[in-house]
């Protein structure tokens, strides 16, 4: 059991990583969360966990929004065993343990989603140079699409990611021949026919419209092969070029294509909240 202070993104960190801040039993109520022999201080895996700084930790403790396998715990000087215990503050669950990692990546277009080609063609794997960890990626995209993937070694949240059973939406931006009628959302909506079953959109709408081009946003939460260049090619507007801007909770943001950024601590809660877990 190690932790040693990954400082994901998106929160604020102190230096007072020391290990030796026995508060025991000096402050917050008695639970009856039985410490781990050879644990590691709950304070201090929330803040290796990218909570906040230990002192900023140790206050949401007191406050009692820290809970430990469904159990509210108040003690500064509980000892946890972050590989395998669930923690959560407010609710949401904090990724504890220090081996994993989640990745949002830019997929740039003519690149593969595998991590070798034996036709020699690019594939993800170019892109995260010597990581030593084994990451999956989490779905696919098209050779010629391009934007947001996750990529993670956690393969229960990426399983479940992947998984149509948890009908996670994602986000599309195509570009396509215009003009685009008023009534294409409705029948995105009510569903599209393809050879290999209905396919519906869960919204749609045009972001952009100049001559014979348009710009239009698809949100759907099933991942079939080709899916929304099949979709809008059957209604007449097919792709030219597909950006996937969302997965679940995460964005693409300002990502360039290429490359990778660590999800947040925030982002990982709202993963695993996605998905159940
Ligand atoms: N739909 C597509 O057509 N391509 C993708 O890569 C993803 C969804």
């Amino acid at each position: 059991m190690s932790v040693h202070g990954r400082n994901r993104p998106g929160f604020h960190h102190d230096d007072d990583d020391d290990d030796d801040d026995d508060w025991g039993d000096l402050a917050g109520d008695r639970d009856d969360l039985i410490d781990v022999p050879g644990g590691v201080r709950l304070q201090k895996v929330l803040a290796a966990a990218g909570v906040g700084s230990r002192r900023h930790c140790e206050e949401l403790i007191g406050a009692g929004r820290v809970e430990v396998d469904g159990q509210t715990v108040r003690r500064f000087g509980a000892r946890v065993d972050p590989e395998h215990q669930i923690i959560r503050v407010d609710g949401k669950r904090i990724p504890a343990r220090q081996d994993i990692v989640y990745l949002a990546f830019n997929k740039p277009p003519k690149v593969l989603t595998a991590m070798s080609d034996d036709r020699g063609r690019r594939t993800i794997a170019d892109f995260l140079g010597d990581r030593a960890e084994r990451l999956f990626h989490v779905g696919r995209l098209d050779y010629d699409t391009e934007g947001l993937m996750l990529l993670t070694n956690d393969g229960e949240l990426a399983h479940r990611l992947a998984h149509p059973s948890f009908e996670v939406a994602k986000t599309y931006v195509a570009d396509v021949p215009g003009p685009v009628s008023r009534d294409l959302g409705r029948r995105l909506a009510t569903g599209v026919e393809l050879e290999d079953g209905v396919a519906i959109a869960d919204r749609f709408r045009v972001l952009e419209q100049s001559g014979s081009r348009a710009l239009v946003e698809v949100t759907l939460h099933e991942g079939r092969k080709h899916i929304v260049r099949r979709m809008l090619a059957e209604v007449g507007h097919p792709v030219s070029r597909l950006v996937r801007i969302t997965v679940g909770p995460i964005k693409l943001g300002g990502l360039r294509p290429g490359d990778t950024r660590d999800l947040t601590t925030a982002e990982i809660g709202d993963l695993y909240a996605a998905v159940g877990l």
